[in-house]
């Protein structure tokens, strides 16, 4: 059975573990969190391969969004204002100028409830629900949402539903960051990462939109072919390192997005999705301040993100794919993550 334990800290928030194949995952239901993926390498030695905090209370002061599903509306919302039906939204700004991932008060600190644990030789799932009211973090409509995680064999595939009451913009993804090390390496750098992509959604300077998409053919944002992630990853100056949303051709169909390669141990990733985007973010901002559940400390560029989403700003960008929700729609979306390991590298 996936196990569902009270914790005994003052937090009592539920945690569920799935257990497949040799693959270990631990989720906690705020913010329905990702707290720990443990898989073998190439040698059969199990590590954890997403960061994490080594204290489930810790979370509270989490500002890096880690492993927790992020909405309403991932990514950015140009000065966190949309039109909707005519009306107006204001939205908190809590990355000036503009709103980040759902704001402070997300989806990703809210308790979710554990709604299903099925068990079987070959699958394990839990489903969490949340009922996000009429005007909670200044969105419009009583958003009922599912997300469900499911292992079986080496895949873990997190599915995505939702109804409304009234239209409102959503964006859901899952915002874990990988280093396939199990954070050996204090950088993900020698990282080999392909992104089956060949644009991506230019940005202006304060990290929005321009409305255009561009070739990533002879960029620093060109991952078309599997090469290190720390080739280029300096030349983006301004960033850190990588922060850009990548176009997925053929949106609505459950495709490879991108595949990650971690020499050291052979351990590998593939994120396949239906969603027309995925933002690849660096941890460009870790300042080697938190220490994470490996017992190391968490610097720059210590791990990526792969976040499956809607395009950012989409509500304000008429020409995106659309991202609002309407009453009697069900939003449903599904995004796997396959764990693997790959013999021969070294
Ligand atoms: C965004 C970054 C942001 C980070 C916060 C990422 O998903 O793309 O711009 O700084 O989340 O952790």
């Amino acid at each position: 059975m996936p196990t569902l334990t009270k914790s005994l800290l003052a937090t009592a928030i539920p945690t569920v573990t799935l257990q497949q194949a040799g693959i270990t995952v631990t989720i906690a239901a705020r913010g329905c969190t990702l707290l720990s993926i443990r898989c073998p390498d190439k040698f059969g030695s199990s590590q954890n391969i997403i960061a994490g905090l080594p204290d489930p209370a810790a979370y509270e002061a989490d500002d890096y969004y880690l492993g927790c599903v992020v909405g309403r509306y991932a990514n950015r919302i140009g000065e966190g204002r949309f039109v909707l039906e005519g009306k107006t939204y204001q939205l908190p700004i809590n990355n000036a100028p503009h709103h980040l991932h759902g704001g402070e008060e997300g989806l990703h600190t809210k308790i979710w409830a554990v709604k299903e644990q099925v068990e079987t030789a070959d699958r394990s799932l839990v489903v969490f629900e949340y009922l996000s009211p009429d005007g909670e973090g200044g969105y419009p409509g009583n958003l009922q949402l599912r997300v469900s995680y499911e292992l079986s064999n080496n895949r873990l595939r997190i599915t995505y539903e939702a109804s409304t009451d009234k239209a409102t913009p959503l964006n859901l993804t899952n915002h874990s960051y990988f280093n396939l090390s199990g954070f050996a390496e204090p950088t993900i750098h020698r990282h080999l990462l392909r992104i089956h992509a060949n644009r991506y959604t230019e940005k202006g300077p304060s990290n929005l939109p321009t409305g255009k998409l561009l070739p990533v053919q002879g960029t620093p944002l060109d991952f078309s072919s599997l090469h290190p992630v720390g080739d280029h990853i300096d030349a983006l100056v301004e960033d850190r390192g990588y922060d850009h949303n990548y176009v997925l051709e053929n949106a609505g169909e459950l495709q490879l997005a991108a595949e990650l390669l971690e020499p050291g141990s052979g351990r590998t990733l593939k994120v396949y999705t239906d969603r027309p985007g995925i933002q690849l973010y660096t941890a460009n901002w870790w300042d080697g301040t938190v220490t994470g559940e490996q017992g190391v400390l968490y610097g720059k560029h210590a791990a990526l993100a792969l976040e499956t989403q809607a395009w950012p700003d989409s509500v304000n960008q008429p020409a995106f794919p659309g991202t609002i929700l309407r009453p009697g729609e069900t939003f449903r979306s599904v995004t796997d993550f396959e764990f693997g390991v790959c013999p021969d590298t070294h």
